[in-house]
Parts: structure tokens; sequence; C-alpha cells
């Protein structure tokens, strides 16, 4: 259920999902643990985010000397449903307003480059770069003069002038939203869905180790703030507390973490199949129809004597260790990764078809691992085909 709503949403361009500050926190401290100076001496720049309302600002404002940023940017999108419609930043007080007025509805750049206690009460809070916005005292705040679209010439500018892009991008345009990170060889970390590293354009980076899954989210979930309540069956969106859940949301990033430096801890082939509660009634591992490589169901259950290729679950992904593994592909139809042995006819593809499910159609083989079981050929769940690495 919680799936199909990110697809609906997708479908739907529905972008306005808020992050929450704990898991902003959560993961960038993650990268603290492995490298204290991640941030350091860096420009760092939210581009889908509007001050009033995102918490990548806030907590980057507040942690900005902490983190020793040089500099903070944040551009917001004029066509969102709450664009200068929220006041988080600034409290209640909406006599507050930047030096030069602030038009209605705009899109708005903020430039953090000094953050300070300029009010003295002795603790530096958000009201204090309220101040220092009101005076333009260092910081700036200035209307775009497009949409804030991040492909808009004046944001790919100020993505040129930064070295660390941190967001939740749109759901809907994460395609393009990387592709262009790629394209000006940024350092980046920003949510997404686990479906969406599995794009063609984006998997030979996760095969290539330019990009991996981030720290991530407790038990895959995250649950992020909408305006949009009632768009939402009930069981997803919380009405106490307010919140949408989506499963497989992940943090994609290029910046190193410990966690993806950890090996997986695994038993023999003899093992997993004595002892591992999920390949029960196993006496051996399934060999792909298509493919020179074992299916394995579980990751847990990746031998630790198997010299071959392995096709192994998506969430593979959150527990890879570049050490331990190597990728080699994926299955999929295009044979994009050179890896299949077998191409079925569109007569098997229809066989197969009948064979299953009794009546007429088309079983597109070609699309994944195939096995045959019981006689039958059998489609598996998407497959990542990994290797151990040699030592
Ligand atoms: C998933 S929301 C996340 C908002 C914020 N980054 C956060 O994490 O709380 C994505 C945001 O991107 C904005 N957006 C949509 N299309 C955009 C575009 N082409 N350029 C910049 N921002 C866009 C939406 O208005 C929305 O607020």
């Amino acid at each position: 259920m919680a799936n199909q709503n990110l697809t609906n949403a997708k479908k739907a361009k529905n972008d306005e999902f808020y992050t929450q500050f704990p898991d902003i926190q959560k993961e960038v401290e993650s990268y603290l643990e492995y490298d204290p100076n991640a941030f350091k001496g860096k420009v760092v720049y939210s581009n889908c985010d509007d001050p009033f309302e995102s918490n990548f600002f806030r907590y980057f404002v507040l942690n900005f000397k902490r983190l020793g940023l040089k500099r903070l940017i944040a551009t917001s999108y004029k066509p969102s449903p709450v664009a200068n419609t929220q006041l988080a930043l600034f409290g209640d007080d909406v006599t507050l307003r930047p030096v030069k007025g602030r038009p209605k509805i705009v899109a708005n750049k903020f430039i953090i480059n000094e953050v300070g206690d300029v009010d003295g009460d002795g603790s530096f809070t958000l009201e204090d770069i309220a101040k220092q916005l009101r005076t333009n005292k260092n910081n700036e705040w200035t209307p775009l003069e497009g949409d804030g679209d991040f492909r808009s010439d004046e944001c790919v500018e100020l993505l040129k002038q930064s070295d660390i892009i941190v967001t939740n991008p749109p759901f809907s345009l994460f395609r393009e939203y990387i592709m262009q990170l790629f394209e000006y060889s940024k350092q980046f970390l920003i949510i997404g869905n686990m479906g969406s590293v599995l794009y063609k354009e984006i998997f030979p980076f996760v095969r290539d180790n330019k990009i991996w899954l981030g720290n991530g989210f407790h038990a895959g979930n995250a649950y992020f703030a909408t305006p949009n309540t009632r768009d939402y069956a009930t069981g997803v969106y919380d009405q106490k507390t307010g919140l949408v859940k989506f499963r497989n949301c992940i943090w994609v990033t290029n910046i190193d973490h410990g966690k993806r430096h950890q090996p997986i801890a695994l038993m023999t082939m003899a093992e997993n199949l004595k002892f591992n509660r999920k390949m029960q009634g196993k006496i051996v591992y399934d060999h792909y129809d298509n493919y020179d490589a074992i299916e394995i169901p579980f990751t847990n259950a990746i031998p630790s004597n198997y010299d071959g290729i392995m096709g192994v679950p998506v969430s593979f992904l959150d527990k890879y260790s570049p050490e331990q593994f190597e990728i080699m592909g994926m299955c999929e139809n295009e044979d994009l990764y050179k890896l299949k042995t077998k191409f079925y006819t569109s007569a098997e593809c229809k066989q197969a078809y009948l064979d299953k499910f009794g009546k007429k159609g088309v079983y597109d083989l070609n699309a994944s691992g195939v096995l045959i079981r019981n006689g039958l050929r059998e489609k598996v769940y998407q497959r990542i085909l990994i290797k151990h690495k040699k030592k």
C-alpha cells in the first residue's frame, strides 16, 4: 500500500513531502562520525528547499559552525503550494520583512555566510538568522528572477558555486535531478527510493561505486510531513502525527560513511542449507536458466564460499560493501551488462505463460532471472548480480 502510494505520488507529480529534522540529523551525523571534516569549509546547497518549510535549511543553519560550513545556500520553488505561506523560520512575527521587501509569491534565494547570536541572548537560534536576514548583514535573502527550478540558469549557477548538494528532491524528477549532479561532478546527499537507483541510466554509477546508499532511514521506513492530507489512504497518512509513511526510501550519496565498509557476516553454502531458516527445504542453491548465476532469495543466505555470480534481492544494496563484493549488473531485458546466457523467443514466452497460468498470454521471461521449477519456467523478483571480491 505504501509503495503504491509512492507510485501514485509520482504519477500525480505530487512532490510535497517534507523531511523530518531527526532523519536529516541522523544521516548527516553518520558522515561526521566517519570523517569529522566531511562538511568543513564546504558550500552546502539545498536547491528544492523553502527555508520556511525545510528542515535541511534548519539543520544546516543551526549546525553551521559545528560543521565548519563556508556557506549555506537554499532556493525555494515558486509553484510549491506552500511557497511563502509558512512562517516557521520567523515564528508568528509577520512584521519581520527583508530590507528590499518581499513580493507575494516568488522563489527565494537564501545565502548564509555567517551565523551568530545577534540578539545577545546567549544562544544561537533561527531568530538570530531572521534578524540577520532582515538587515541583510553578511547574509542574503533575495527573490530569484525565475521560479527556482533546479534546472534554471540561476540555480545551476548556484550549483556550480557549491560543493555539496543536500536535499530531498521532487520524486517525479529524480532521474533528471541526479543526472544534473553527475553533470556538474558534485558531492551530494539526497533522498530517493530504492527503485530510483535501478533506473538504467543510474545503476551503472552504483555498479562502478560512484554512488551508494547512505546510512538509511530506521528500518527503511520514512515519514514525511505533507500539506496534501486528503490524497492518502488511511493507514499511510497518520492523522495524529500528520505524517505520510513510505517504504523503501533511501539516501543516495557519493560521500563516504562507515556503514558501507562493514562486511556482512556470512555462512558457507552447506551451513546455509543446514542452518538458515530461510533456506529450509532446499538441498542446493537454484541456478538460473538464463544467467550463469545462482539465485539467492535473501541477502543473509549469500554463501561465503561461492566464486561465481549470484542474484541477490535489491535490498542487498543497503548492506553492500565494496571491499566484500563486486556488482556485476542486474537482471534486465536489454542485457546491458552482457551477462545473459539465453534470450527467450516470443513463442517461449507465450508457452511459459500458458504453462504457468493455464491461459493465453506473454510471460516476459527476458526481463528477469528465470528458474526452472517442476518443469516450469518461473521469473524471480528483481535481482542484482554480484560476486565476491577477489582477495
Ligand atoms: C519531496 S519535497 C521535499 C522538500 C524539502 N526538500 C524537504 O525535504 O523537506 C520536493 C520539493 O521540491 C519542490 N520542487 C518540485 N519541482 C521542483 C523543481 N523543478 N525545482 C526545484 N524544486 C522543485 C517541490 O515544491 C517540493 O517542495
